[in-house]
This record gives structure tokens, sequence and C-alpha cells, in this order.
């Protein structure tokens, strides 16, 4: 630590699910390129402190803080963490997600439940609980899936175009999937037009929460916060089953890349990126 900077003004990035995968590519990618301190997260604190203890192997020196995006204590805990500690946050990767596996055993409804319950809501409440404490400047990157693109035509017409509004509110986005995962307990979602993969849902939920919460960052006082979503690409982690091409490392690539954009970058804003590059992708 720069022995001139006090610990509250000194710059910090926190990732969400970075015990492993392309989580643990981004800590390591910032560990070397963010000026400041990493804050790798994990839910299960032996998994992080071993991710942690590896990356120090390596020489780089993130800290550890346990995270569960879906438990709102843990995220209480964090938000009093960095402000005690920092007096604010300049990097959240909300990288933390899950999928089950196509063919796993599972009812749709705790399918549903489960997936848009972290990807979605878990992402949503650790944006929101830690939104406060954003300097200007701060970069917020939702990590995201390219399997969007291929499932829009499966929403039915009156679903697009509810969640194609160029004016769709947080709380309208929020109600829309509040009643997918309604539909789901009912067992109505297919009837009610919805698609049949819950993870690529969860996505686009969580890519119009980017877009929607880069709107509103337009009239914030605090000034230049960038909020983008992305795709890592296919990469090799226990999500894929380790059949992705990509590296954790070149999976980090964009992701960091949003992270790391530089101050007053008139785009990408409030948009969905694969490989550097934006996607129109609705
Ligand atoms: N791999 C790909 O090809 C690919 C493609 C497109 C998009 N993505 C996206 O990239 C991101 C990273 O995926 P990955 O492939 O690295 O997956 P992964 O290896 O399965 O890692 C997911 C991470 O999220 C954590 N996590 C899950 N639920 C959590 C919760 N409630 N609170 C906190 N952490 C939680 C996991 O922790 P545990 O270890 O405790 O389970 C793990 O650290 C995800 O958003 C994923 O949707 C991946």
């Amino acid at each position: 630590m720069n022995s001139k900077t006090t610990t509250s003004e000194r710059r910090v990035a926190v990732v969400t699910g970075a015990n492993k995968g392309v989580g643990f590519g981004i800590v390591r990618a910032l560990c070397k390129q963010f000026n400041g301190d990493v804050i790798l997260t994990a839910r299960d604190v032996d998994c992080g402190q071993q991710a942690v203890a590896d990356l120090n192997q390596e020489g780089l020196r993130p800290r550890f803080f346990q995270l569960d995006i879906t438990d709102t204590g843990s995220v209480d805990a964090l938000a009093t963490f960095l402000r005690n500690n920092y007096g604010g946050l300049d990097v959240l990767v909300n990288n933390a997600a899950i999928k089950f596996r196509r063919n796993a055993n599972v009812p749709y409804s705790r399918r549903i439940k489960e997936t848009v319950g972290c990807n979605f809501f878990g992402t949503l409440s650790v944006t929101r609980r830690l939104w406060s404490l954003l300097r200007p400047h701060s970069r917020v990157v939702n990590v995201t899936c390219s399997c969007i693109s291929s499932i829009i035509d499966e929403f039915s017409q009156d679903l697009q175009t509810q969640l194609q509004q160029p004016d769709l509110t947080m709380a309208q986005l929020e109600l829309l999937i509040q009643d997918y995962v309604r539909d789901g307990e009912m067992g109505i979602h297919f009837r009610r037009g919805w698609p049949t993969d819950e993870y690529a849902v969860s996505k686009v939920g969580a890519c119009l929460m980017a877009a929607i919460l880069s709107r509103e960052a337009v009239d914030d006082s605090r000034g230049d916060i960038v909020i983008n979503a992305c795709c890592p690409g296919h990469v090799r982690t226990d999500m894929s089953r380790y059949e992705g091409s990509l590296t954790e490392d070149q999976g980090a690539d964009t992701p960091v890349y949003l992270s790391l954009l530089p101050p007053n970058a008139a785009s990408p804003r409030g948009q969905f990126l694969a490989k550097r590059t934006v996607v129109k992708w609705w």
C-alpha cells in the first residue's frame, strides 16, 4: 500500500463468485492491472481463502471477504466492510452465478426459483446495496452470457413487448421476473410465454438491469458511473464442464476491459459486449 494513501482513500474493486473459474481469472487480472485493492469474494470461506493463497503463490495480493449474493446479511456485511475500510467502491464485477445441467433431475419450479434467485435477484441485491458506495468514475460489470440473443424469440410477443420498452424501469423488470418465478411455481410458465432455459432468462434480466441502471446513472450527481454487461466467451470451468475453448484468464478479458474503462469514456454504457465489442442482442 502507498504510505501516502490512507485506507479510506484507497481505490477498491470487488469480484463476486471469485474462488474459481472466470471470477478467479478476473481477480488475477485486476491484481495486475487495477490501481488499488482487489477483494476476492466467495460464498464458501475455505474455497475463497484457498483461492487467495493460490494467487499469493503467484505474488498477487487480493483480500478475501465472504459473500453469498443471495444472503442479504452477507451483502450488508460487505457494504459495511467497504464503507469502514475504504469509504466507497470503485469497481464491482457481478460474476457469481449458477446453472443447472439441462438433464438435471430438478423440477422446473426449483430450477427457475434458484437460478433467477441467484443470477438476477442476487446480482440486483448486491448492486443495489453497494450502489450508494460507488465513487465518481466507478465501473460495474454484470457477467452474463451470449445465450441471451438466441432465446429472444422464445419469449411470447407480449413479454417481448414489455421487456423491450425503451423506458422499462427496474420496478417493472423486477415484477416481470417475479411473475416468471411465480408462473414457474404454478407450472404455467410455458403457457405464459416464458422460454425453456431459466439460466438464459436470468441473464436477459441481468443485461436489462445493466441497461436500466445505466440510464439512471446519467442523472447521478457523482458523475461517470458506468455499468455494462458482457459474455466471457465459452470458458473451461465447472459451469461449462470444462468444455469451453477459453482459459479462465481469456474469459476474464472482456469483464476486466469493462472494469477498467478510462474516466469519462463515452461508450460503452449500458451495453452488452462479447470480445470487447458491443453486441446488439435485442
Ligand atoms: N464458463 C462459461 O463458458 C460461461 C459462458 C457464459 C457466461 N458465463 C458466466 O460467467 C460467470 C462465471 O462463470 P464460471 O464459468 O466461472 O462458473 P463457475 O466456475 O461455476 O463459477 C461460478 C462462481 O459463482 C459462485 N457462486 C454461485 N452462487 C453464488 C452465490 N449465491 N453467492 C456467491 N457466489 C456464488 C460459485 O461459488 P461456489 O464455488 O461456491 O459454487 C463460483 O465461485 C457466470 O456469471 C456465468 O454465468 C460463463
